[in-house]
Protein backbone atom coordinates (compact mmCIF):
# COMPACT_ATOMS: atom_id res chain seq x y z
CA UNK A 1 0.00 0.00 0.00
CA UNK A 2 1.80 3.20 -0.73
CA UNK A 3 1.37 6.17 1.97
CA UNK A 4 -1.91 8.26 1.23
CA UNK A 5 -1.23 12.16 1.44
CA UNK A 6 -4.59 14.47 2.09
CA UNK A 7 -3.67 17.27 0.12
CA UNK A 8 -6.26 19.75 0.94
CA UNK A 9 -6.93 22.33 -1.71
CA UNK A 10 -6.65 25.93 -0.52
CA UNK A 11 -7.13 28.14 -3.63
CA UNK A 12 -10.66 28.92 -3.69
CA UNK A 13 -9.67 30.92 -0.24
CA UNK A 14 -6.00 31.82 -0.18
CA UNK A 15 -5.93 32.01 -3.73
CA UNK A 16 -8.42 33.97 -4.23
CA UNK A 17 -8.62 36.81 -1.52
CA UNK A 18 -6.10 39.04 -2.72
CA UNK A 19 -6.35 38.85 -6.48
CA UNK A 20 -6.73 42.14 -8.03
CA UNK A 21 -9.44 40.35 -10.01
CA UNK A 22 -12.79 39.82 -7.75
CA UNK A 23 -15.12 36.28 -9.48
CA UNK A 24 -17.82 35.85 -9.11
CA UNK A 25 -19.99 33.29 -6.95
CA UNK A 26 -20.08 31.69 -10.75
CA UNK A 27 -16.29 31.24 -11.17
CA UNK A 28 -15.38 30.46 -7.84
CA UNK A 29 -18.02 27.33 -8.27
CA UNK A 30 -16.39 26.58 -11.40
CA UNK A 31 -12.92 26.74 -10.12
CA UNK A 32 -14.08 24.10 -7.10
CA UNK A 33 -16.01 22.15 -9.61
CA UNK A 34 -12.65 21.62 -11.78
CA UNK A 35 -10.72 20.82 -8.74
CA UNK A 36 -13.12 17.79 -7.55
CA UNK A 37 -12.81 16.59 -11.18
CA UNK A 38 -9.18 16.27 -10.68
CA UNK A 39 -9.86 14.37 -7.36
CA UNK A 40 -9.43 16.76 -4.56
CA UNK A 41 -11.00 15.27 -1.58
CA UNK A 42 -10.70 18.17 0.49
CA UNK A 43 -10.96 21.74 -0.40
CA UNK A 44 -10.82 25.03 1.51
CA UNK A 45 -13.57 26.92 -0.24
CA UNK A 46 -14.10 30.16 0.99
CA UNK A 47 -14.00 32.44 4.36
CA UNK A 48 -16.53 33.36 6.29
CA UNK A 49 -14.79 37.54 7.09
CA UNK A 50 -15.87 40.77 6.17
CA UNK A 51 -16.60 41.42 2.93
CA UNK A 52 -15.30 45.24 3.72
CA UNK A 53 -12.07 43.32 4.94
CA UNK A 54 -11.91 40.94 2.03
CA UNK A 55 -14.33 41.86 -0.76
CA UNK A 56 -13.00 38.84 -2.47
CA UNK A 57 -14.90 36.38 -0.17
CA UNK A 58 -18.08 37.99 -0.01
CA UNK A 59 -21.38 35.87 -0.37
CA UNK A 60 -19.50 32.81 0.76
CA UNK A 61 -22.69 32.02 2.26
CA UNK A 62 -24.39 31.79 -1.57
CA UNK A 63 -21.12 29.97 -2.61
CA UNK A 64 -21.96 27.05 0.19
CA UNK A 65 -25.70 27.05 -1.13
CA UNK A 66 -24.44 26.49 -4.80
CA UNK A 67 -22.33 23.85 -3.89
CA UNK A 68 -24.99 21.96 -2.45
CA UNK A 69 -27.22 22.98 -4.90
CA UNK A 70 -25.67 22.20 -8.08
CA UNK A 71 -24.09 18.68 -9.78
CA UNK A 72 -20.98 17.65 -7.84
CA UNK A 73 -18.34 16.31 -9.60
CA UNK A 74 -16.82 14.40 -6.92
CA UNK A 75 -17.03 13.56 -3.19
CA UNK A 76 -15.12 17.09 -1.36
CA UNK A 77 -15.74 18.06 1.91
CA UNK A 78 -15.53 21.60 2.09
CA UNK A 79 -13.77 23.71 4.91
CA UNK A 80 -14.49 27.39 5.37
CA UNK A 81 -11.85 29.84 7.14
CA UNK A 82 -12.93 31.59 9.49
CA UNK A 83 -11.51 34.34 11.96
CA UNK A 84 -13.50 34.80 14.93
CA UNK A 85 -17.12 33.81 16.39
CA UNK A 86 -19.02 35.80 14.21
CA UNK A 87 -17.74 34.00 11.71
CA UNK A 88 -18.61 30.50 12.90
CA UNK A 89 -21.86 31.55 13.56
CA UNK A 90 -22.60 32.88 9.60
CA UNK A 91 -20.36 29.48 8.91
CA UNK A 92 -23.02 27.70 10.61
CA UNK A 93 -26.08 29.38 9.48
CA UNK A 94 -25.03 28.63 6.32
CA UNK A 95 -24.66 24.46 6.45
CA UNK A 96 -21.12 24.33 6.59
CA UNK A 97 -19.63 21.17 7.83
CA UNK A 98 -16.26 22.25 8.26
CA UNK A 99 -14.77 25.26 9.74
CA UNK A 100 -10.39 26.51 10.04
CA UNK A 101 -10.09 28.88 12.51
CA UNK A 102 -6.84 30.91 12.55
CA UNK A 103 -4.64 31.30 15.78
CA UNK A 104 -1.49 33.38 15.72
CA UNK A 105 2.42 32.89 16.79
CA UNK A 106 2.92 36.26 16.83
CA UNK A 107 0.62 39.54 18.64
CA UNK A 108 0.94 41.79 15.95
CA UNK A 109 0.02 39.44 13.19
CA UNK A 110 -3.51 38.73 15.23
CA UNK A 111 -4.42 42.41 15.54
CA UNK A 112 -3.32 42.94 12.06
CA UNK A 113 -5.32 40.28 10.79
CA UNK A 114 -8.07 39.95 13.29
CA UNK A 115 -8.18 42.93 15.52
CA UNK A 116 -7.77 40.77 18.78
CA UNK A 117 -4.65 39.88 20.80
CA UNK A 118 -3.58 36.00 20.27
CA UNK A 119 -4.91 35.37 23.93
CA UNK A 120 -8.12 36.47 22.27
CA UNK A 121 -8.61 34.44 19.27
CA UNK A 122 -7.27 31.35 20.93
CA UNK A 123 -9.70 31.69 23.59
CA UNK A 124 -12.56 32.34 20.37
CA UNK A 125 -11.16 29.16 19.39
CA UNK A 126 -12.06 27.04 22.43
CA UNK A 127 -15.49 28.85 22.34
CA UNK A 128 -15.89 27.55 18.81
CA UNK A 129 -14.55 24.09 19.76
CA UNK A 130 -17.16 23.76 22.09
CA UNK A 131 -20.05 24.79 20.05
CA UNK A 132 -19.17 23.35 17.11
CA UNK A 133 -19.10 19.85 18.85
CA UNK A 134 -22.33 20.39 19.86
CA UNK A 135 -23.14 21.69 16.37
CA UNK A 136 -21.47 18.06 14.87
CA UNK A 137 -18.99 20.70 12.82
CA UNK A 138 -15.44 19.75 12.41
CA UNK A 139 -12.78 22.27 13.66
CA UNK A 140 -9.22 22.56 11.95
CA UNK A 141 -6.82 25.21 13.71
CA UNK A 142 -4.49 27.13 11.60
CA UNK A 143 -1.70 28.50 13.42
CA UNK A 144 -0.91 31.58 11.34
CA UNK A 145 2.87 32.66 11.08
CA UNK A 146 4.27 29.73 12.78
CA UNK A 147 7.94 30.29 11.54
CA UNK A 148 8.51 33.98 11.32
CA UNK A 149 6.13 36.80 11.54
CA UNK A 150 6.29 40.06 9.04
CA UNK A 151 6.48 42.09 11.81
CA UNK A 152 7.86 40.65 14.49
CA UNK A 153 10.40 38.35 12.57
CA UNK A 154 11.58 35.24 14.21
CA UNK A 155 8.87 33.48 16.01
CA UNK A 156 10.58 31.09 19.12
CA UNK A 157 8.95 27.71 18.74
CA UNK A 158 7.53 27.34 22.11
CA UNK A 159 4.62 29.60 21.72
CA UNK A 160 3.88 27.28 19.16
CA UNK A 161 4.43 24.29 21.40
CA UNK A 162 2.16 26.08 23.78
CA UNK A 163 -0.33 26.82 21.64
CA UNK A 164 -0.31 23.21 19.56
CA UNK A 165 -0.80 21.45 23.21
CA UNK A 166 -3.41 23.63 23.59
CA UNK A 167 -5.54 23.05 20.74
CA UNK A 168 -4.19 19.14 20.34
CA UNK A 169 -6.22 18.67 23.18
CA UNK A 170 -9.03 20.21 22.63
CA UNK A 171 -9.68 17.22 20.12
CA UNK A 172 -9.82 19.09 17.09
CA UNK A 173 -9.89 17.32 13.58
CA UNK A 174 -6.32 18.51 12.49
CA UNK A 175 -3.65 21.29 13.73
CA UNK A 176 -2.43 22.77 10.66
CA UNK A 177 1.26 25.19 10.62
CA UNK A 178 0.99 28.09 8.66
CA UNK A 179 4.29 29.33 7.17
CA UNK A 180 2.23 32.36 5.79
CA UNK A 181 4.48 34.71 4.45
CA UNK A 182 6.69 31.55 2.99
CA UNK A 183 10.25 32.13 5.24
CA UNK A 184 10.66 28.78 6.49
CA UNK A 185 13.44 26.83 5.52
CA UNK A 186 13.43 23.08 5.90
CA UNK A 187 15.84 22.67 8.75
CA UNK A 188 13.47 24.28 10.62
CA UNK A 189 10.26 22.82 9.35
CA UNK A 190 12.16 19.88 10.02
CA UNK A 191 13.13 21.01 13.32
CA UNK A 192 9.17 21.99 14.73
CA UNK A 193 7.41 19.06 12.94
CA UNK A 194 9.91 16.74 13.63
CA UNK A 195 9.14 17.61 17.90
CA UNK A 196 5.36 18.16 17.03
CA UNK A 197 5.24 14.64 15.75
CA UNK A 198 6.90 13.31 18.79
CA UNK A 199 4.50 14.75 21.04
CA UNK A 200 0.87 14.96 19.35
CA UNK A 201 1.95 12.07 16.84
CA UNK A 202 1.94 13.02 13.29
CA UNK A 203 -1.68 11.98 12.44
CA UNK A 204 -3.06 15.50 13.69
CA UNK A 205 -0.92 17.61 11.78
CA UNK A 206 -0.87 19.77 9.08
CA UNK A 207 1.25 22.17 7.21
CA UNK A 208 0.31 25.29 5.24
CA UNK A 209 3.62 26.64 3.03
CA UNK A 210 3.69 29.33 0.50
CA UNK A 211 6.54 29.75 -1.46
CA UNK A 212 7.76 33.41 -1.32
CA UNK A 213 11.30 31.79 -0.82
CA UNK A 214 11.46 29.09 -3.27
CA UNK A 215 11.30 26.73 -0.37
CA UNK A 216 8.05 25.62 -0.21
CA UNK A 217 8.43 22.34 -2.19
CA UNK A 218 11.23 21.54 -0.04
CA UNK A 219 9.82 22.37 3.38
CA UNK A 220 6.61 19.97 2.13
CA UNK A 221 9.35 17.23 2.24
CA UNK A 222 10.60 18.08 5.30
CA UNK A 223 7.54 18.05 6.66
CA UNK A 224 6.54 14.47 4.88
CA UNK A 225 10.01 12.93 6.91
CA UNK A 226 8.79 14.43 9.82
CA UNK A 227 5.21 11.80 9.17
CA UNK A 228 2.90 14.65 8.01
CA UNK A 229 0.78 13.95 5.25
CA UNK A 230 -1.27 16.49 5.05
CA UNK A 231 -0.94 19.63 3.01
CA UNK A 232 -2.61 23.08 2.15
CA UNK A 233 -1.66 23.66 -1.66
CA UNK A 234 -3.37 25.96 -4.09
CA UNK A 235 -3.84 25.18 -7.31
CA UNK A 236 -1.49 27.43 -9.88
CA UNK A 237 0.37 28.33 -6.94
CA UNK A 238 -2.64 31.38 -6.15
CA UNK A 239 -2.46 32.35 -3.03
CA UNK A 240 -1.36 35.39 -0.23
CA UNK A 241 -2.72 36.97 2.76
CA UNK A 242 -4.02 40.75 2.25
CA UNK A 243 -2.64 41.66 5.95
CA UNK A 244 0.85 40.11 6.12
CA UNK A 245 3.41 41.91 3.97
CA UNK A 246 5.50 39.86 1.73
CA UNK A 247 3.64 37.25 1.23
CA UNK A 248 3.57 35.80 -1.80
CA UNK A 249 1.80 32.45 -3.35
CA UNK A 250 1.27 28.84 -1.69
CA UNK A 251 2.75 26.17 -3.03
CA UNK A 252 1.34 24.71 -6.04
CA UNK A 253 -0.80 22.11 -5.87
CA UNK A 254 0.82 20.72 -9.27
CA UNK A 255 4.15 20.81 -7.73
CA UNK A 256 3.32 18.67 -4.73
CA UNK A 257 1.24 15.67 -6.68
CA UNK A 258 3.21 15.21 -9.03
CA UNK A 259 6.75 15.10 -6.47
CA UNK A 260 4.53 12.74 -4.39
CA UNK A 261 3.32 10.61 -6.85
CA UNK A 262 6.48 10.01 -8.23
CA UNK A 263 8.09 9.25 -4.83
CA UNK A 264 5.58 6.45 -4.82
CA UNK A 265 2.89 8.27 -2.77
CA UNK A 266 -0.99 8.08 -3.20
CA UNK A 267 -3.09 11.41 -3.72
CA UNK A 268 -6.06 10.14 -5.51
CA UNK A 269 -5.42 12.79 -8.05
CA UNK A 270 -5.84 13.02 -11.57
CA UNK A 271 -2.93 15.12 -12.88
CA UNK A 272 -4.67 15.29 -16.58
CA UNK A 273 -7.51 16.90 -15.02
CA UNK A 274 -5.35 19.13 -12.33
CA UNK A 275 -3.76 20.55 -15.42
CA UNK A 276 -7.03 21.65 -16.53
CA UNK A 277 -8.10 22.91 -13.63
CA UNK A 278 -4.97 24.91 -13.17
CA UNK A 279 -5.37 26.12 -17.03
CA UNK A 280 -8.93 27.07 -15.28
CA UNK A 281 -7.45 29.31 -12.55
CA UNK A 282 -5.30 31.13 -14.72
CA UNK A 283 -8.20 32.18 -17.00
CA UNK A 284 -10.32 33.26 -13.86
CA UNK A 285 -7.71 35.02 -12.78
CA UNK A 286 -5.59 36.23 -15.26
CA UNK A 287 -2.73 35.45 -12.59
CA UNK A 288 -1.64 32.18 -11.68
CA UNK A 289 1.72 31.27 -12.44
CA UNK A 290 0.75 27.64 -12.58
CA UNK A 291 3.87 26.13 -10.56
CA UNK A 292 6.99 24.87 -11.75
CA UNK A 293 6.07 21.90 -13.28
CA UNK A 294 2.48 22.72 -15.35
CA UNK A 295 4.87 22.87 -18.34
CA UNK A 296 6.41 19.42 -18.28
CA UNK A 297 2.85 18.14 -17.05
CA UNK A 298 1.33 19.63 -20.26
CA UNK A 299 4.23 17.44 -22.27
CA UNK A 300 3.33 14.61 -20.29
CA UNK A 301 -0.42 14.87 -20.61
CA UNK A 302 -0.48 15.63 -24.06
CA UNK A 303 2.46 12.94 -25.41
N1 LIG B 1 -17.76 37.78 8.84
C1 LIG B 1 -18.43 38.83 8.32
N2 LIG B 1 -18.50 40.02 8.91
C2 LIG B 1 -17.88 40.15 10.08
C3 LIG B 1 -17.19 39.12 10.68
C4 LIG B 1 -17.14 37.89 10.01
N3 LIG B 1 -16.45 36.85 10.49
N4 LIG B 1 -16.69 39.55 11.84
C5 LIG B 1 -17.05 40.83 11.97
N5 LIG B 1 -17.76 41.18 10.90
C6 LIG B 1 -18.32 42.48 10.58
C7 LIG B 1 -19.20 43.06 11.64
O1 LIG B 1 -20.51 42.58 11.48
C8 LIG B 1 -19.08 44.53 11.38
O2 LIG B 1 -19.87 44.86 10.26
P1 LIG B 1 -20.45 46.34 10.07
O3 LIG B 1 -19.27 47.25 9.92
O4 LIG B 1 -21.26 46.23 8.82
O5 LIG B 1 -21.23 46.59 11.29
C9 LIG B 1 -17.63 44.68 10.96
O6 LIG B 1 -17.24 43.40 10.47
C10 LIG B 1 -16.71 45.07 12.08
O7 LIG B 1 -17.05 44.30 13.17
P2 LIG B 1 -16.13 44.17 14.42
O8 LIG B 1 -16.73 43.25 15.42
O9 LIG B 1 -15.72 45.53 14.87
O10 LIG B 1 -14.95 43.41 13.76
P3 LIG B 1 -13.49 43.55 14.14
O11 LIG B 1 -13.00 44.89 13.74
O12 LIG B 1 -13.25 43.08 15.49
O13 LIG B 1 -12.87 42.42 13.19
C11 LIG B 1 -12.57 41.28 11.14
C12 LIG B 1 -12.81 42.61 11.85
C13 LIG B 1 -11.52 40.41 11.79
C14 LIG B 1 -13.83 40.49 11.14
C15 LIG B 1 -12.20 41.64 9.74
O14 LIG B 1 -11.06 42.43 9.77
C16 LIG B 1 -12.01 40.44 8.88
O15 LIG B 1 -12.93 39.74 8.52
N6 LIG B 1 -10.77 40.23 8.45
C17 LIG B 1 -10.48 39.21 7.50
C18 LIG B 1 -9.32 38.40 7.93
C19 LIG B 1 -8.89 37.51 6.79
O16 LIG B 1 -9.69 36.97 6.05
N7 LIG B 1 -7.58 37.37 6.62
C20 LIG B 1 -7.04 36.59 5.57
C21 LIG B 1 -7.07 35.13 5.83
S1 LIG B 1 -6.15 34.60 7.22
ZN1 LIG C 1 -1.80 31.04 3.31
Amino acid sequence: MPDQVTINEVGPRDGLQSQNRILPVSGRLQLIRALEAAGLSRIEAGSFVSPKAVPAMAETDVLLHSLEQTERNGRASYSFLIPNTRGYELAREAGAESVTMVVYASETMARRNARMGMADAELAACQIIDLARADGIEVIVIVAVSFRCPFEGAVDPAVVHKIAARFVDAGIHRLVLADTIGAADPAQVSALLGALAREHGPGVLGCHFHDTRAMALANVYAALDAGVRWFDSSIGGLGGCPFAPGASGNVATEDVVVMLRQMGMETGIDTGALLAASDLATELTGTAPGGRVREWLRGQVGS
